[in-house]
Parts: C-alpha cells; structure tokens; sequence
C-alpha cells in the first residue's frame, strides 16, 4: 500500500511538474523563464510591456501572470503615490517615507559602506511600497556649479562614483529591487535640457563622463539605467545607438533594461533601433502634463504593432526589448524569495542620521571655534532661515513626504536643551513656499518684515551672543537646487552675502553652515572663522547637524567636488560652452548645441592645470582633530603595466581625539604622448583612528590607474615612463608622493 501511495504522490509531483510553466518555475535559470514566457506571449502583449499603463507603472502580462513593473523615484527617498495618469499625489495616508540625504552628501561620506548601507535602506522602501525600479542613483558629473540638480549626484570625480556607486547599486537590488542608475548620459544641466546637444569627443567621454556608469552597469550589475533628456551626436540620449546599443549593451555586454525618462521619447523609428526597452512619461516633457491616458498613443505602442504588422519592423528588436523587461521582471516582482523591506524602520533612521553625519564637510575652523563646549557658553544665537525650512520637500522628482523632518534649530534645542539658551533670527526671507505635488510642508514661513528689519534683529541678537552659527545656502526652489532650472550666478541668494559679513563684523565667533547641494561663492571666508558644509540631509537634519556643532560626532566628510570661488575657474564657463548656442537638428528643431571645450579638464583635473586656487579644493574636509601622514613607500620603483605596485604610507592621529581621515591617492602621469592632468584621483581609504593611533594605508596601483583612453586606437593606453603617486589628505594637500617607471613590456 505504502509503495502505491508514494508512487501516486510521485506522479502527482511529476504532472504537477509538468503542468507548471518554465517562466513560472524558480528551479530554471532565468534566462530559460525568459524564453518560455516570450514563446507564449502575443504581439500585442509583448508591445504593451515595453511601455507604460500609468505615470509609474507598465502591464506585465496579465493572461501570463506575469506582474505589472512599478518604477517610483527618487534617489533619496520613495516618492509618495501619484493618481493613475497624474503628477499630482494621490493622497495616500499610509505612503510617507525616510527622507535620506542626498547623494552629494552620500558622496562626500567618501565610504563605499555607507553607500551599501543607504542602497540597502532606501531598497527596502521601495520593497515594502511594491515597487520593483527605484528611480536612481543619479551620478551625472558636475560640470558646472549650476547645474540645478547637482545635489541629485555624486560630484565631479569618476573614481569616486564609480567606487560609490557600485555599492548603492549592489544594497538597493539586494532587496530585490532595481537600481536605475541616470541620467545615461551627459545630462549636466538642467537648463534647455530637453534640447541640449552636448558634443564631447571620445577621450572626454570615456575618461570622465562614462566611468561611473560602467562600474554601475558592469560591476554594479545595476538591472536598470534611464537614459537622459538631452541629445548626442544627433540622437536623443534614451534612445542613443552610440550610448545605449554601441557602449552600454556591446562594449559593456549589459543585459538589462533601459528606461527612457519621463517624457524623453519623440519618435517610434528611432525608440525602435536605439536600444530603449520601456517608454514613460510621453507627451509630458517631463513635467508638464500631456493629453490624459494616452498610452496606446506612446511611440512604442500602437505605432511600434502597426509598424510590425504592416512590415516596417521586425521583431528582432521587440524580442529584445522583451527578454530585458521579462528579466527586470524575473529579478524583481517575480523573485519569490526576494526580503519583505521595511518602512521607517529604526535601521532606516540610523542609517539617514549616519550617512548625514559622515557626509557634512567642515571646511574651516580658524581658532577651533568649532565644536561649541557646552559647558563654556551661555547663549547661542541661531539665524537664517535655513535653520527653519524643510527642505525634503520641492527640487523636482526627487521631492518626498517624509515621515518627518527635523530642522537645524529644533535639533540643536533637542541636543542643548538647558545647558545654553538658543535665541533664533530669520536674519533673510527666501522661500516661504513648501508645497510639491500636492505634498506640503505644513510650515509657515511667511514673514512681513523688511530686509533691513530682518536684518538688524539679526546683528542684535548676535551681538551679545557667545557663538553665532549661520544656516544659510540654497532650497528647493527654482534656479536654486531644482530640477529642471539651473543656477543664475554662484552667489548665495537673499542678500546673504551682506548679512554674513554684517554678522562678522558683529561678533567673531560666528559659524557659518551652507546647506546647498552644489557649491557657492564664499566672498568672506576670511571674515568668517568657521565653515561647515552641509548638505540636504532629510529626516535626521537638524539632529546630524546638531551632533557635529556640539562635537558629539567629529566630522568626517571631504569634498566630492571643487568649491570654486568663481565660474572663471570653471573649465565649462572659462572655455565653454555653458548653457551652448542655438542650433537645428536634421529635422530643423531647435537644438542648443554645446560643445565641451574643456574636455577632460573637469573640476580640479582644471584648476590644477591652470594653477588655479578654488575656494576649497577636491577632496578637502577639516576634522576637530589632526592627522599626520609618514614618508609613502613603494614596493618596487620599477615595472611594467602588468605588475602592480603597492603604496604604502602611516597615519597617525596626532591630536586628542578619535576620528576618520580620508587618505587619498592620486596618480601623475610625468610623461605623456598626450595632455594629461595634472594628477587624478585613483584611491582613498577611510580610516578611523584613535588619539596617537597609527595605521599603514596601502594602495595597490595597477594597469587602469596609469592609463588613458586613446580615441583612435579606441582602447586603454599605459604608456611607458615614470609616474608618480601622490597621498594626501585632500587634491591640494598632498603629504607624500613617490616616483616609479613603468618600462616597455616585452
Ligand atoms: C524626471 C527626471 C527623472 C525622474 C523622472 C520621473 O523628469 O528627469 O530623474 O526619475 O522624470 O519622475
């Protein structure tokens, strides 16, 4: 009986087995599932899963099983829900997020773990709220200070987006989400960004502008990437054959799936054969609504079916399109045993408060003024209105309903509660808005007064105060940092500039805290004795801030790009072209034409060359205490680009308290067949170190650190001669360098 009975379960099982699907069985490797479901599915719906049903999401395969594909922004933070076809937000009372800070501050973290850390969290957001694309990380390169969305990014250095963003890639997909890394590519400014045409030659675009994608697409194994508005070399960005076919699915053999941006499609031909895979957001230029469910209208829907049926296209493509979105899919919304995810978690805030905390640069402390000893002063005067505004809250798509938002002021009263009193002034009125989407701060920030009114309440209380600490800098709002506008000028808004120095001149103890998320002018530092670049940092601003001031958390950060102290220091502005000239395509639109003169001499690679001194350089960032670096020493001084060599130097922390230095290595190039820079960064290493600790630091340098990219052999080039590593603690501040030679490989 037992035996009949298990062969009966046996041929159950086995039917069983048998009746289920390939795509539908976990056992199989993805690629099989992927083969079996675009056998089974129709014309019809094979194009509808290649575009979208709603503002955020497209069909899947319903007849199949086969789930609907949800994307949501941002980088930092999950958007709130949006009606079906609106921009407007749906009113949902259960979709508040963790606000986390944003990328630039994640950057100047200069840790690859907090980079994992912040993927990992804001992937379980998106995880709980069933999305399976979160719409980021952005790490276009900061070309020019106003670029309007610079804050969305992670500054001006390849090697640096390239080792932090593989790991945001790597914690977000951990939770069976997909990254979507943008805008690929060139999208460097906001400004006619629908109509850009930068033109950049191969050497700029292979040494500064695609080394952050490649590491998110090749070591990252992002599943998604959004191309960008802008044009190149003639086509649109999202649908580029260069970019998309050419670089990202040739070169790089990626296998995902290519989003277009939100509005960024503007013909089926050229959708067709320029390696996009799923469309959005048509007919909304991004922003503006366009006519209302239009989706059977999109390029890739009913004119991609006739186009096939009536023989102008193939199903090659469509074959393909198809498998890359069956594979986001099997990755995602299909990958059964993909976490749960969280929302708001206690992980969650610790991780925005660490992230906030490590990523805030302090750029100046003459006479330690900085931290503020409690136990030595009496009164605190607080001004600005940056000390008061919400600021998750408006800049374009990555605009959030946070669960909450802590402010500079209340966190500082949080921290200092009894032991000193806190006085506040407005000292300037920006922005009294906060309202994006439908989605309001609540805060009233309207205030009547003057300028001059604001402005002498301001000195008044600084006056007699012991310390003063400044919260200036930008917001949200247009031509500030906000999608879709650049910056008009460098300068700090609202008539700051007058009240700094009118402060100054007030009491000496004066800090000022720049929340911005690009660089600005800084006409008084030498009025000012401390300064403290801080970033948007989302929920856990004002308690981040607060515990950096007070010297509970020694700060950290380093600069991920230069603060210029004007844009005739800017290789886009000093040699242009920024924002580009009017132009017409092939097909007569107005286009803005703008070449990048400056080509691979971005940011300090600039500076440097023209000996040129930025306010604060790449890679600078003051701690509360002192590091001191020993004589770098090499393993051998002579090799070929095959061998590795290794740096190694000892830090020490020779002050009184612990704290994490960031050791930098970067590499010249003494002599060159061609223009190189100066010296490019090719290592860090954060390290922690308590008062009188010591620790070697080793880099190991080989082949692609020495190398550039030659446009006519189209290939990576080590070139014989000697070279130098240098080490230091900012692009300016080197402490050590050591020579070898790199001798003809036989
Ligand atoms: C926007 C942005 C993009 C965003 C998308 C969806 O225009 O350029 O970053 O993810 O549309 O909101």
């Amino acid at each position: 009986m037992k035996k009949l009975i298990s062969s009966l379960a046996v041929c159950i099982s086995l039917s069983a087995t048998a009746l289920t699907p390939a795509y539908l069985d976990d056992s199989l490797p993805i690629e099989d599932r992927v083969e079996d479901a675009l056998s089974r599915m129709t014309l019809r719906e094979k194009i509808n899963i290649i575009h979208a049903q709603s503002k955020f999401s497209a069909p899947g395969v319903p007849r199949l099983g086969i789930p609907e594909i949800w994307c949501t922004d941002g980088p930092m933070g999950v958007r709130p829900e949006v009606l079906w076809d609106e921009w407007d937000q749906a009113k949902w009372t259960n979709d508040s997020c963790t606000a986390f800070p944003s990328l630039t501050a994640l950057a100047a973290t200069w840790n690859p773990d907090m980079a994992e850390l912040y993927g990992k969290s804001i992937g379980a957001e998106a995880r709980f709220r069933n999305k399976s694309v979160i719409l980021g990380p952005g790490i276009n390169i900061y070309r020019t200070p106003l670029n309007g969305r610079n804050f969305e990014y992670m500054g001006e250095d390849p090697y640096l987006i390239s080792q932090m963003v593989v790991p945001y890639v790597h914690g977000v997909q951990s939770n069976g989400v997909a990254a979507c890394v943008k805008h690929f590519a060139l999208n460097n400014n906001e400004v006619n960004r629908h109509t850009s045409n930068p033109i950049v030659d191969d050497r700029t675009l292979y040494e500064i502008y695609l080394p952050g994608f490649r590491a998110a697409a090749q070591e990252g194994e992002a599943w998604s990437f959004m191309g960008g508005y802008n044009l190149f070399r003639g086509e649109h960005a999202s649908y580029n054959p260069i970019l998309m076919n050419q670089i990202l699915k040739g070169e790089w053999d990626w296998d995902g799936a290519v989003i277009s941006d939100w509005g960024a499609v503007h013909d089926t031909k050229t959708a067709v054969s320029g390696g996009l895979d799923m469309e959005f957001g048509s007919w909304t230029n991004g922003l503006t609504n366009g006519q209302s469910n239009a989706y059977d209208n999109y390029f890739l829907a009913d004119p991609y079916y006739n186009g096939i049926v009536d023989g102008t296209y193939s199903t090659d493509e469509l074959d393909d399109k198809v498998r890359r979105v069956l594979r986001l899919t099997f990755r995602t919304a299909m990958d059964r045993n993909r976490p749960f995810g969280a929302m708001g978690s206690d992980e969650h805030v610790a991780a925005c408060r660490e992230v906030g905390e490590e990523g805030v640069v302090l750029l100046q402390n003459r006479g330690d003024i900085l931290p503020i000893d409690l136990s030595k002063v009496n009164k605190i005067a607080v001004i600005g209105e940056n000390a008061i505004k919400m600021m998750t809250v408006g800049g374009g798509s990555s605009s959030l309903k946070a669960r909450y938002e802590v402010t500079p002021l209340d966190g500082l009263r949080n921290r200092v509660g009894d032991k000193a009193e806190i006085i506040y002034a407005r000292g300037y009125v920006g922005d009294p808005t906060g309202e994006y989407n439908g989605v309001v701060t609540g805060q009233n920030l309207d205030d009547p007064r003057s300028p001059e009114e604001l402005r002498d309440e301001a000195i008044k209380i600084a006056r007699d105060a012991d310390v003063v600490l400044f919260f200036g800098g930008l917001n949200k709002s247009n031509h500030q940092d906000c999608e879709d506008t650049d910056r008009e000028s460098m300068a700090l808004p609202y008539g700051q500039d007058e009240l700094i120095e009118a402060l100054a001149a007030a009491n000496p103890n004066l800090c000022v805290i720049n929340i911005s998320g690009t660089g600005v002018a800084m006409p008084w530092t030498d009025k000012v004795p401390a300064i403290m670049q801080a970033w948007y940092l989302g929920n856990e601003t004002g308690n981040a801030l607060a515990s950096l001031l007070t010297g509970d958390v020694n700060p950290s950060g380093k600069l991920p790009y230069t603060y210029y102290a004007s844009l005739d220091q800017v290789g886009a502005h000093k040699l242009g072209e920024y924002p580009g000239h009017p132009g017409v395509d092939e097909l007569g639109n107005e286009v803005f034409d703008m070449p990048y003169n400056e080509g691979i001499f971005v940011g300090y690679r600039f500076t440097d060359k023209n000996k040129l001194k930025p306010t604060f350089p790449f890679g600078h960032g003051l701690s509360y205490t002192t590091f001191d670096y020993g004589k770098a020493s090499i393993n051998k001084t002579e090799g070929t680009a095959d061998d590795t060599f290794t740096v190694t130097v000892p830090v020490t922390n020779s002050g009184n308290r612990e704290g994490k230095e960031i050791v930098q290595l970067y590499i010249s190039d003494l002599k060159s067949s061609v223009d190189r820079p100066v010296k490019e960064l090719k290592g860090f290493k954060k390290v922690s170190l308590a008062p009188g600790e010591t620790t070697d630091v080793t880099f190991e340098i080989k082949r692609d650190a020495l190398s550039f990219f030659d446009a006519d052999r189209h290939e990576w080039i080590c070139e014989p001669g000697s070279f130098e590593a240098l080490v230091g603690s900012s692009s300016a501040d080197i402490r050590s360098k050591v020579r070898f030679n790199i001798k003809n490989s036989k």
